[in-house]
């Protein structure tokens, strides 16, 4: 995973750094480290002599900060790392930059080096001595190795020798005002402002200063200047690039007031859903719009859908609206697990990628393979310009903006539209649907924003309910049919940014195994949404009270609180009524909610939870 930056310019590289570098720190927040490039005054044979200054830190980019602070440095070059930990635990001395023994070359890279061991043993016998037990150490002793003061000629010669993923930053000491960058498998952009250029892993690092930025391609390398940027392919000849305007708004990756992402992001949902679902409409002469009209579901006898962590739960919705609606087989597959199975793809079948980042490492392996395998590719992805994006035959973008908080929220609900959208169009064209029943399914769409609002009008209730839920050491969700496709989404949450040790399960698959443990200490929040399956969830709930559980009841079903024994167990949050397809749409916010209240109530640090990160490039 981790996070690169890199600025050279007019101002101070510093600060731009550091503050590029928080909205990175979703990519991984184990460590932090900045390298500048300080000149001094020429010496009596009227040779500069520059060296590297380089602060790292393990820990949270506070740390770094906080040194930053107590040695003030200012130079107008500099490179940036914030690190997710793979080879070698987070510590000061594996964070990077890294730099070869000589300290001529800096480096920062995000990736994963999966020769490092034969390349450090070739150089461990030249000699070389390392620092770290990073792969990415030895990236910056190989540059050094081969430096024959063409860097452009060392980068060419390294990026032979390296076998993985990796978006690198470079910096040589006989270079002091220029910056190179490289990048396979792993995210570069590059950001041209007034003062000065970037390079940066995503776009969010760079919006402050500038909304013009190039997307590198694998193995083109980008050389900055102050003034200037160019761009070479691997045989060194310059390469002309599309220069992109990026729409969002800076203030789409700021907090805007809210104390965490996540939150912010929660109340962003209702302006998601409508600007996605306009994305779509009928008629309209838009992007979306238009890649959707080129799929024909009649080419296919199946659909695939492959995704991690989040995206793959809103491929478990997606997977019953689908089928419900279009009758069309669909399996869903983890993306890791998926080119591992043998998956039974073909040219009959349409492969369907979610993924918010457009980056994760499995997922794109997934797409690949559907792709070795003739199968059509079609991609849901949020960032613009990412992997997934650019390789799948087909993508749709989801119109959430720059989703900065690690678990996801917004970019999940902008999911879920797009594949209530596909399984609409699949549903006319198979003639299962008509016209008419198109129009009010996106009607009954167009209603989801304000129902969702009504929701987030209620979160008193939700804060109220959830502070009172804290000392719950297990947590059950439970649903059937389609509450069901979307309970593991409530669990994950909980699980990712509370430590609550949480389970999603059928209503009726309690009975097979998880009630053994259900007594006094277990919450189980139970989702009804289906009036003609309320009877049969509300059996479930009865059976987890007798065993002495309390229960939150989230749904749409009447649920009346006659103050019973039964009724005094339970908790109920109503939720707007709407079609039941679309129900996953609004319950998903109460849980969304229900997970963040219970983080925020512990003090934990919601927005980058233990361990986590957002964008996983590594396998
Ligand atoms: C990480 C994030 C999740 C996300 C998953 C897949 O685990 O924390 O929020 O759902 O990766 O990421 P993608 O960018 O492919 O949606």
């Amino acid at each position: 995973m981790c996070g690169i930056i890199g600025y050279v310019g007019k101002e101070n590289a510093v600060p731009i750094i550091v503050s590029g570098l928080k909205k990175l720190e979703y990519r991984g927040y184990d460590s932090a480290g900045i390298a500048v490039c300080l000149k001094s005054e020429k010496n009596e044979k009227d040779e500069l002599k520059n060296w590297f200054k380089v602060v790292k830190q393990k820990g949270r980019l506070s740390a770094l900060e906080k040194c930053l602070q107590a040695k003030p440095l200012i130079s107008s070059i500099g490179i940036g790392h914030t690190r997710w930990a793979t080879h070698g635990e987070p510590s000061d001395v594996n964070s990077h930059p890294h730099m070869g023994s000589k300290n001529k070359i800096a480096v920062v890279h995000n990736g994963i080096i999966e020769n490092y061991r034969q390349l450090k043993e070739r150089l461990l016998n030249k000699g070389i001595e390392f620092a770290s037990q990073t792969d990415s150490e030895v990236i910056a002793q190989l540059a050094e190795y081969y430096y024959n003061g063409d860097i452009m000629e060392t980068v060419v010669k390294v990026a032979s020798r390296l076998e993985g993923s990796y978006a690198l930053g470079i910096m040589c000491l006989e270079q002091p005002d220029t910056l190179y960058a490289i990048r396979k498998d792993n995210p570069l952009i590059v950001g041209l402002s007034e003062h000065g250029n970037f390079i940066a892993s995503d776009v969010p690092a760079v919006l402050k200063h500038t909304n013009r930025v190039y997307y590198m391609e694998d193995e083109e390398i980008a050389v900055l200047n102050r003034d200037t940027v160019e761009f070479f392919n691997i045989d060194k000849e310059p390469i002309q690039k599309q220069i992109e305007t990026i729409t969002w708004s800076p203030d789409s990756a700021e907090k805007g007031g809210y104390r965490h992402f996540m939150l912010k992001e929660i109340m962003e949902q209702p302006r998601v859903v409508r600007d996605t679902v306009q994305s779509v409409l009928p008629g309209l002469n838009s992007e979306n719009r238009t890649v959707i009209e080129k799929i024909n579901i009649g080419d296919y006898d199946k659909i695939v859908v492959t995704a991690c962590g989040s995206a793959y739960n809103a491929g478990i919705v997606g997977k019953h609206v689908l089928e419900k609606m279009c009758r069309i087989p669909i399996e869903v597959d983890l993306a890791s697990e998926f080119r591992y199975k043998s998956p039974l793809v073909d040219s009959r079948t349409l492969v369907v990628l979610i993924s918010q980042s457009g980056e994760t490492a499995d997922t794109i392996a997934a797409l690949r393979e559907a792709k070795s395998l003739g199968a059509a590719t079609l991609s849901i992805v949020n960032v613009v310009g990412s992997t997934i994006a650019k390789e799948a035959d087909f993508t749709l973008y989801t119109s959430a903006g720059p989703e900065i908080a690690v678990a996801t929220t917004k970019a999940f609900t902008a999911q879920l539209i797009l594949l209530y959208v596909l399984s609409a169009e699949f549903a006319v064209q198979s003639g299962r649907l008509s016209g008419e029943e198109h129009r009010w399914l996106f009607d009954e769409m167009l209603t989801l924003p304000d129902k969702i609002t009504q929701i987030l009008e209620q979160t008193d209730d939700i804060q109220k309910y959830a502070s009172e839920c804290v000392g719950y050491k297990s947590i059950f969700f439970i649903g059937r049919n389609i509450d069901y496709s979307i309970v593991p989404e409530g669990s994950l949450k909980l699980k990712e940014i509370s430590y609550v040790h949480s389970e999603a399960y059928a209503g009726g698959e309690l009975k097979h195994g998880p009630i053994s443990l259900i007594t006094e200490d277990a919450l189980v929040v139970a989702l009804s949404n289906s009036e003609r399956l309320f009877g049969k969830i509300m059996s479930n709930v009865e059976q987890v009270i007798s065993r002495g559980a309390k229960v939150l009841l989230i749904g749409n079903c009447p649920y009346e609180d006659d103050s019973g024994p039964v009724c005094a167990k339970i908790s109920h949050i109503d939720i707007p009524q709407t079609l039941e397809y679309f129900s996953p749409s609004l319950s998903v916010i109460v849980l969304q909610l229900f997970s963040y209240y219970v983080a925020a109530n512990k003090g934990l640090d919601i927005d980058k939870p233990r361990n986590l990160a957002k964008s996983v490039t590594v396998e």
